[in-house]
């Protein structure tokens, strides 16, 4: 079957690891299915990968690939990324040994992927199969991080850093959806202008002195804006942080962090249970990802260079041929 995998990581040129060529179907595990795939969305994750970062060489061939839906049996679904190890009970995001697809088992960029039974959500008519391959990894990230995470009310402000992301666009959306002012930060102005239609209230250069301090800041950045995210806290502020793109070691500033009395929240992915919760807030408020195009598998290089390049906005979505 068709697939875009890697066989051995490239740190210092990621994209000359990437393979589109044929990969050996998967054979499902005992409670697992073969999923028939018909959009497989793009992340980070997978630029990640293709650098080696959390996948060591004992695990490669690799098929990349987080986020999925597709078929099985004739019913639609999606697919939720997150694999607990086998005996784990309650939230998935906490068991040690979890694994997203693509990092122990084999990922979504192909025409077949196996999952667990369990990791399956039926995908509801009013959202086509492109739109629910953006949701597992980014979608429901921001989620969490919005509603859980974020001590977020009504009324209150956000930060969202990094306007165009997968993350940052889907934070912006969901966060005017449930009703909190949302101000996001942007390196264009064409991706300011952009975050703007995608509901933000506000949109600043990044590290702008922003007209008042926010109740939470959401981080997928790192290095390049943690010190601006820390500034902009208000006293006893929040900031979330699910990842750290631009690198992992900012200074911590610790003096701000307890003076001004701010929380440091991590916050990786999300359970099933807040999928469900996800769908049932983009059915009532008719909020939808940003997708930036949408590609032959086969053309996966070229939706790995935009990503590379930070040429995008919203999401990129690969289509396996139909059988
Ligand atoms: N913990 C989790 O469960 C989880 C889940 C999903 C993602 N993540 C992590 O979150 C991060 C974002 O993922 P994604 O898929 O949303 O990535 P993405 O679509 O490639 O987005 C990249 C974002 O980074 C921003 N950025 C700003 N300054 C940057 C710099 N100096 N260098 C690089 N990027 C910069 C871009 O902002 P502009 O729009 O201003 O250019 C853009 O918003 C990644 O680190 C990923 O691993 C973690």
């Amino acid at each position: 079957m068709l697939a875009a995998y890697v066989e051995a990581a490239n740190p210092d040129d990621p994209l000359a690891a990437l393979r589109v060529g044929d990969r050996p179907e998967p054979v499902p595990d005992e409670g697992w299915v073969l999923v028939r795939v018909e959009a497989a969305a793009l992340n980070r994750h997978d630029l990640f990968s293709l650098a080696g970062v959390g996948l060591p060489p004992s695990r490669m061939p690799m098929i990349l690939g987080t986020d999925a839906a597709g078929t099985v049996d004739g019913r639609d679904v999606i697919v939720h990324a997150v694999i607990p190890s086998s005996g784990w009970s309650g939230d998935a995001t906490f068991d040690p040994k979890r694994t997203l697809l693509s990092e122990l088992h084999q990922g979504t960029m192909a025409t077949l992927v196996a999952v667990p039974r369990q990791n399956l959500l039926d995908r509801p008519g009013w959202l086509t199969a492109e739109q629910a391959a953006c949701l597992p990894t980014a979608w429901l990230t921001a989620y969490r991080m919005l509603t859980r995470d974020s001590g977020l009310r009504v009324g209150d402000t956000v930060l969202i850093q990094g306007a165009s992301g997968g993350v940052a666009s889907a934070a912006t959306a969901l966060a005017s959806a449930l009703g909190f002012r949302a101000w996001v930060t942007g390196s264009s102005e064409v991706k300011r202008s952009a975050a703007l239609e995608r509901g933000a209230d506000a949109a600043f250069e990044p590290g702008a002195r922003l007209p008042e301090r926010v109740d939470a800041v959401i981080e997928t950045v790192g290095e390049a804006t943690w010190a601006h995210s820390l500034r902009s806290l208000r006293p006893g502020g929040t900031i979330v942080c699910a990842g750290a793109t631009s690198g992992f070691n900012p200074p911590a500033e610790l003096n701000r962090v307890f003076f001004q009395q701010l929380r440091v929240i991590g916050s990786t992915m999300g359970t099933i249970d807040e999928f469900r919760e996800l769908l049932d807030l983009m059915q009532r408020t008719g909020v939808r990802p940003t997708i930036d195009r949408v590609l032959d598998l086969a053309d996966a290089e070229q939706g790995f260079r935009a990503m590379a390049e930070g040429s995008l906005q919203g999401k990129i979505v690969l289509r396996p041929p139909s059988a």
